[in-house]
């Protein structure tokens, strides 16, 4: 290693250690997303990991033609299938509700319903799912709650996306 690199590396320990990393270690080597801040980071897994394209109304439809003061906030539409139908929660609440390590055991561990993508965020590294927290707790508090989802074979009262499975010439499949 050159003086050079370790000048380098010495300084990026003391940027970290500035920009006060969440207290609960972050392997060293763990790839993970660097940005100027935590909420910077998690309004680019937000917009890169496509979670506005479900948490927010309208915006899958429209090419991504929302505001950022709409981001998030859930919709009354559900998805509908073998699974029953779920409704992608309004995240401002989710996050004004528990604290960023419970959130972060949550995206870490549950086996929530389809088509919400539980194993890519299972995936990410622990710093993002807290700079995913930090971003959204940093939108103002507003939105309606998502419907509670229901079990399978229950028609819902709410506009849906059906999304069971057709065989053309069978019957359909869930
Ligand atoms: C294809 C649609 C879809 C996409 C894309 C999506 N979600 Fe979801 N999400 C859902 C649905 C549906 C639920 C409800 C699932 C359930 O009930 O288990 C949900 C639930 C959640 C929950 C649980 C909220 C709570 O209060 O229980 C979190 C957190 C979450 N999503 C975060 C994200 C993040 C972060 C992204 C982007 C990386 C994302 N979602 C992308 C559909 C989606």
């Amino acid at each position: 290693m050159t003086a050079r690199s370790i000048i380098v590396l010495s300084m990026a320990a003391a940027a970290l250690t500035a920009c006060q990393r969440p207290a609960a270690p972050v392997s060293a080597e763990t790839p993970h997303v660097l940005a100027a801040t935590d909420v910077a980071a998690g309004r680019y897994l937000v917009m890169t990991g496509g979670c506005n394209d479900c948490h927010t109304p309208n915006y899958a439809r429209t090419g991504g033609k929302v505001p950022e003061t709409e981001w998030l906030k859930g919709q009354a539409v559900g998805y509908h299938g073998a699974w029953g139908t779920s409704y992608p929660n309004n995240l401002r609440r989710t996050v004004a509700g528990m604290t960023e390590d419970a959130f972060v055991e949550m995206l870490s561990t549950r086996e929530g319903l389809p088509p919400m993508p539980w194993p890519s965020v299972r995936a990410m590294a622990e710093a993002d799912k807290r700079a995913l927290y930090r971003y959204i707790k940093s939108l103002p508090l507003e939105g309606d709650p998502a419907p509670m989802a229901l079990p399978p074979g229950q028609t819902p009262a709410t506009p849906y996306e059906d999304m069971t499975m057709r065989v053309p010439g069978a019957p359909a499949q869930g």
